[in-house]
């Protein structure tokens, strides 16, 4: 992977393909590896940018507090780097949440927008309050409970849930701790979407145990021009337990 120094951190991504920039933004407690296979489906046509957001695969991250904003800020600084001033974003789950920030701080940088089994919604108070009792459990007991808690939600499939719980366990419990406060603390971002001059994606499945489909049909009523895939059977990792159709999708953002 390819390392840059930003806002204080070292951030790793990865870059496949050629066409218009495609940023990739994986969920919690993931890496880029999320996004292998649909990637291979997706270089022909997209400039792919795959990070790791801060903490995550091999991005360093802070010890002190961090927030939405300041991953999107990281993607800004990636972009500004490698000269992209504009390009289309995805964002799985807390990957979505980051593409909302960007989105809400960088408009004009944004050519297309896709969110995949995320939600607009902020933390009610008791998930917020879950969260950090996680990141306190994490801090002293390390990440085993929080993968054994989200392994099963991930998806019914057992050889998928074998892949993500590979990838959760090699994040670092850091990364954990920051992002579990950074989404606690995310803004509702339902008022961001009327703004929205570009067009936008939203792929989820119907069986997702993390973020339930109504958040995504909330989403689609809100932006009726967006394009919508509803996967059926599916849980909350499209782009492994359906990867064509993820895929499919995201090709309206060229
Ligand atoms: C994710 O998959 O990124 C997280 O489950 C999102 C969340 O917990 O809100």
């Amino acid at each position: 992977m390819e390392k840059i120094k930003l806002n204080d951190i070292e951030l790793a991504y990865a870059r496949r393909g050629k066409g218009t920039p495609l940023v990739l933004l994986h969920g919690f407690p993931l890496d880029h590896h999320l996004w292998d296979d649909v990637s291979s489906l997706l270089e022909d046509t997209f400039d792919l940018i795959l990070p790791d957001l801060r903490g995550f695969g091999e991005s360093t991250t802070l010890d002190t507090p961090y927030t939405m904003d300041d991953y999107a800020s990281d993607i800004a600084g990636l972009l500004d780097q490698l000269g992209i001033q504009r390009a289309a974003v995805a964002g799985h789950s807390m990957g979505g949440y980051v593409a909302l920030a960007f989105a809400k701080l960088y408009p004009e940088r944004v050519s297309g927008l896709a969110l995949i089994s995320s939600q607009v919604l902020a933390d009610p108070p008791d998930r917020k309050e879950g969260r950090y009792k996680s990141a306190a459990d994490v801090a002293e007991k390390g990440i085993g409970g929080v993968v054994e808690a989200m392994t099963s939600k991930f998806t019914s499939d057992p050889r998928l849930q074998a892949v993500a719980r590979a990838l959760m366990e090699r994040q670092q419990p850091d990364a954990y701790i920051g992002a579990l406060k950074a989404m606690a603390e995310r803004m509702d971002s339902t008022s961001l979407l009327s703004t929205f001059k570009f067009p936008v994606v939203i792929v989820h499945g119907d069986a997702d145990a993390l973020i339930p489909i109504a958040r995504a049909r909330e989403v689609k009523a809100a932006v009726p021009d967006s394009h919508y895939v509803e996967l059926k059977d599916t849980g909350h990792v499209p782009m492994l337990e359906a990867a064509k159709e993820t895929a499919e999708a995201l090709h309206r953002l060229a």
